[in-house]
């Protein structure tokens, strides 16, 4: 079986597009891949984390991935930080990676924006430490947004690089598999901007943690524009936010846009919301409730993400060690 590594940021309560854009697509590969699957703590602290919240949004995060579907008996989940493995690989690639690749990452030029200088050596060799999560374990498929299209590149030429340095074939090529623009989910605020739980507004997302009301609400608020739904995806050009609620209806029913249209079109919002709102709660509610039931329990909750972790590292640490002894550090 082929090994997958995947990691989510733990910087709020998972959205709806975490699920229908990364959660819901790892759920299947338990079943035909070896799946080791990280809440990525350390990359969430490159930028401030209030440390009072820190924890519980770590394991809120994991109890948001195991109620949809992720099964401890057939994926290894865990917590970043509680693995050393990635902290050690990370620095030998802070090494390996130079400083013009990290130059050309279009998300740390986003993030930083005009304030450079002020975030934090963290943020900037943030790609370097994705690249150890992976190499890590020599997993070799990643599912991701295709918003990180661009730093699997990156690793994939860390691992090169390492390997040519070194003289030796170490680090696997890794193939990115990009989730489709069609499961990009869009603030519901404004179509042209992601859905993120990091955004000011609540009103911009669906968070999982929301009750049927609060999922009612925000899609009665959703921007929309004057016009009824067209009757075919070529009229959903240029109307972004038209197009991303019935790409949400589509990506939740496992249909596609054009049924939805086949279905829905020539419907004015008002009605294509309410089955929207009904197609949401029926399909999240049994996630928020299976979430509320974990979080109940801490102690059981933190006992699954130990073992995690001690698999995790049964893996990763004599690759890391092999990889110490390779760039030649002193055997302590
Ligand atoms: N950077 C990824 C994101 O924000 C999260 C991530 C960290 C990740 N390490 C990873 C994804 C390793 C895949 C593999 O979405």
């Amino acid at each position: 079986m082929q090994r997958v590594f995947s990691g989510i940021q733990p910087t709020g309560v998972p959205t709806l597009g975490n699920y229908l854009g990364a959660i819901r697509n790892w759920v299947p590969m338990q079943d035909d891949h070896e799946c080791i699957f990280c809440v990525v703590d350390l990359h969430a602290l490159t930028v401030w984390q209030e440390p009072k919240g820190f924890g519980a949004q770590t394991r809120e995060m994991a109890a948001a991935l195991l109620a949809c579907g992720l099964d401890p008996q057939k994926c290894t989940l865990f917590v970043q930080s509680h693995v050393h493995a990635h902290a050690r690989l990370a620095w030998i690639f802070n090494c390996v990676a130079r400083l013009g690749w990290l130059n050309r990452m279009t998300q740390f030029k986003d993030k930083a924006g005009k304030d450079r200088e002020a975030v934090s050596s963290g943020l900037y060799v943030y790609p370097n430490l994705m690249a150890a999560d992976i190499h890590a374990y020599h997993a070799v498929k990643v599912p991701v947004g295709d918003d990180q299209k661009q730093h699997l590149e990156l690793a994939n030429d860390i691992a090169q690089k390492f390997n040519h340095d070194y003289g030796v074939e170490f680090f696997p090529t890794i193939t990115p598999l990009i989730q489709g623009v069609a499961a990009r989910v869009m603030s519901l605020r404004d179509g042209t901007k992601k859905m993120s739980k990091s955004d000011a507004s609540d009103a911009s997302r669906i968070n999982l943690t929301d009750t049927a009301d609060e999922i009612a609400q925000k899609i009665r608020r959703a921007k929309t524009d004057p016009e009824p739904l067209p009757d075919h995806v070529s009229g959903l050009e240029d109307r972004p936010e038209a197009r991303n609620l019935v790409g949400i209806l589509a990506a939740i029913t496992d249909s596609m846009p054009e049924n939805v249209l086949r279905e829905h079109g020539g419907k004015g919002f008002g009605a294509f919301k309410e089955v929207l709102t009904e197609a949401l709660v029926a399909h999240l509610s049994p996630i928020r409730e299976e979430m509320a039931r974990l979080l109940q329990d801490h102690g059981a909750l933190d006992a699954a993400l130990r073992l995690g972790a001690d698999r995790a590292a049964a893996i990763a640490d004599p690759i890391v060690t092999e990889a110490e002894r390779i760039v030649g550090f002193l055997p302590r």
